[in-house]
């Protein structure tokens, strides 16, 4: 028995067709010819995200005492976005085509070779016209015959119906410049001459209210994160909890990306399960014990401790979530980590860390993991003009032991690191110092703002990889020694959609039909079953093996007891992954299988 797993790309569309044809992902408005970046999730799909999604709700916050959780709206006060730095900042750098005006990501453009084709204008019988000069790359081995019919199609594709037919439209003034090697102003896809690359804006907005005026002007989150931090002070002050601990959420976001691809990877419209746990600054943990425990190759990550700053916890939390992916079955084989180098990093940033996954189309991030210091409250406390410190009683008496002469050694301290620190990056020194001392006298009395540690995952991106992961094509020898193809999802059972399929061995017999009905009608109380009676037993274990159902119940003749007393309401259970058939008792198959489905 030998086990294909071809890497290669044609692995991808043998996925998104299965996907689509067993009803885990369709294009969304798919009857209208769809709409780029959006997907819809069919029955399965449907039921694999919401395992997924419980099992990290679980993961994150019921099986633990230090996270709570969190639904806000997807649409939330625009100052929200002012401060977090999304209205100015959350940008990709775009270029555009001076052909069609289709844009692309500065960063995603290929080098392309040949000869620069140089045009003042088109035009066309039906009165169309275009009266501005454009640049297209004639590629190299391309015949300049279906080159200009080339760039006919696009333009009349760009003007609509009044460019009328391709064929009839005129290119003006055509002249030959100059010939390029592996050049990158050219997209990719036109070949058309991009302009300079421009910074290009990914939130999606609408207007709230009565009145379509800027004023009015909303946005669709780009993240779950921000709401988060806006309801930090309320969650805090309802929830008798104390830091360190977490806040986290499971919502839609929205972002305008320019170039959606590789199916649901990059969508426009996506599903993130995030988490801002809050911690105390490492000064305030210097303050409290003394010491700020450091991370070491050999650290202990498996329980926190009071000691911890953010390094330590931000190690936990890659550990924690390297965790929680093995046991939906993404093993470190398939994960990958990279640890961003201080100039990948965002300004606030101590430290990020994607954990990436091997899909068919490259080794890619799945979840990033980043130190977020307390960027994030600052800038809220900042622009709502409300206070997000909280008061840490442990803190206030640690420094309360403190002499006058200790206090203002350790101010000092933190003066120096934080000026040496501003100052390495370009920041004002003086600021620094103001800064620090403030911060200082705020934590002796017990006072400060929370620092973030923040384990940001997308729903759609981990759908995709368990899948992917899943997609197993076996070749194996039937009785006759033929070799067939079989195509199965290796599904972690504590995810798969259906987890067991339940099926009359015939259908034309009365006895066995309704015997099945009843173990399905058992089965249905405690796991997503699927009940299934047409066509040959073989075919039905292959249709479900194909979706990743883990196991199949077959009630046959052995049940009625027409073959010996002894095996009289007894099912045959089958192994998705290895075929092996086992005899179980019908009253003891609801805890056999919830056995092997956690
Ligand atoms: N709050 C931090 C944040 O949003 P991010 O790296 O931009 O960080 C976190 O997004 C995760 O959200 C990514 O690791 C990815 O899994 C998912 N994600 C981001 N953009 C996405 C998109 N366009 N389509 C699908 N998933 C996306």
């Amino acid at each position: 028995m030998s086990e294909t797993k071809s890497k290669e790309v044609p692995l991808m569309e043998k996925i998104t067709s299965l996907c689509k044809r067993r009803g885990y992902i369709y294009q969304s408005s798919e009857i209208y010819g769809g709409i780029g970046g959006f997907w819809d999730y069919g029955p399965l799909g449907a039921e694999l995200k919401r395992n997924l999604r419980d099992a990290w709700w679980c993961a994150m916050t019921r099986d633990r005492e230090d996270v709570l959780g969190l639904d806000a709206t997807i649409i939330m006060h625009p100052a929200i976005w002012k401060a977090s730095g999304h209205v100015d900042t959350f940008a990709d750098m775009m270029r555009e085509c001076t052909l069609t005006n289709k844009r692309v990501r500065a960063d995603h453009v290929d080098p392309q070779s040949g000869t620069v084709m140089q045009y003042s204008g088109a035009e066309s019988p039906t009165g169309w016209k275009l009266t501005r000069t454009f640049s297209a790359l004639l590629r190299q081995g391309e015949h300049i015959e279906s080159f200009r019919k080339r760039v006919r199609g696009l333009l009349a594709l760009n003007a609509g119906e009044a460019a009328g037919a391709v064929e009839a439209i005129v290119l003006s003034g055509e002249e030959k410049g100059a010939t390029v090697e592996n050049s990158v102003d050219f997209h990719p896809e036109t070949s058309g001459l991009l302009n300079e690359a421009r910074p290009f804006n990914l939130m999606l907005s609408t207007l709230v209210g009565p009145t379509a005026t800027e004023e009015n002007r909303a946005y669709l989150r780009p993240e779950t994160a921000q709401a988060i931090f806006a309801q930090f002070k309320n969650v805090f002050d309802s929830s008798r909890i104390k830091v360190p601990f977490g806040i986290c959420q499971i919502g839609k976001a929205f972002r305008n990306e320019v170039t959606p691809k590789n199916f649901t990877f990059r969508s426009r419209e996506f599903e993130q399960m995030e988490l801002e746990f809050f911690i105390a600054p490492d000064e305030a943990i210097q303050l409290i014990h003394g010491s700020v425990a450091t991370w070491s190759e050999t650290a202990d990550l498996s329980t926190p401790q009071p000691n911890w700053g953010w390094e330590m916890w931000h190690r936990y939390w890659v550990d924690q979530r390297t965790k929680f992916y093995a046991t939906i079955g993404l093993g470190t084989d398939v994960l990958d980590y990279y640890w961003q180098q201080p100039a990948d990093l965002a300004h606030y940033a101590r430290a990020c860390v994607d954990i990436l996954f091997k899909f068919p189309f490259g080794t890619e991030e799945l979840e990033g993991i980043a130190a977020r210091g307390d960027f994030d409250l600052t800038q809220h406390q900042k622009h709502s003009g409300k206070s997000l410190e909280i008061f840490d009683e442990e803190l206030r008496t640690a420094a309360a032991k403190l002499s006058d002469a200790e206090k203002q050694a350790f101010t000092d301290n933190v003066i120096s690191a934080w000026e040496a620190d501003w100052t390495s990056k370009g920041k004002s020194g003086d600021e620094a110092r103001a800064a620090a001392l403030t911060f200082c006298e705020k934590l002796l009395k017990g006072t400060y703002l929370p620092h973030v540690i923040e384990p940001s995952a997308g729903l759609d991106r981990l759908a995709l990889a368990i899948i992917s992961n899943g997609f197993v094509e076996e070749e194996k020898a039937d009785v006759n020694g033929k070799k067939e193809l079989r195509t199965f999802l290796r599904l972690h059972p504590k995810i798969a959609p259906v987890k067991c399929g339940v099926f009359p061995l015939l259908k034309n017999r009365p006895e066995l039909v309704t015997k099945a009905r009843e173990v399905n009608a058992l089965l249905k109380k405690h796991f997503n079953c699927f009940y299934d009676e047409s066509g040959a037993i073989g075919r039905r274990y292959a249709r479900q093996d194909e979706v990743g159902t883990p196991y199949g119940v077959t009630i046959d003749f052995e049940t009625l007891g027409e073959k010996g007393p002894e095996l009289a309401d007894t099912v045959t259970v089958r192994e998705r992954d290895s075929g092996a058939q086992e005899r179980v008792k019908i009253d003891a198959l609801v805890a056999y299988l919830t056995g092997r489905l956690a």
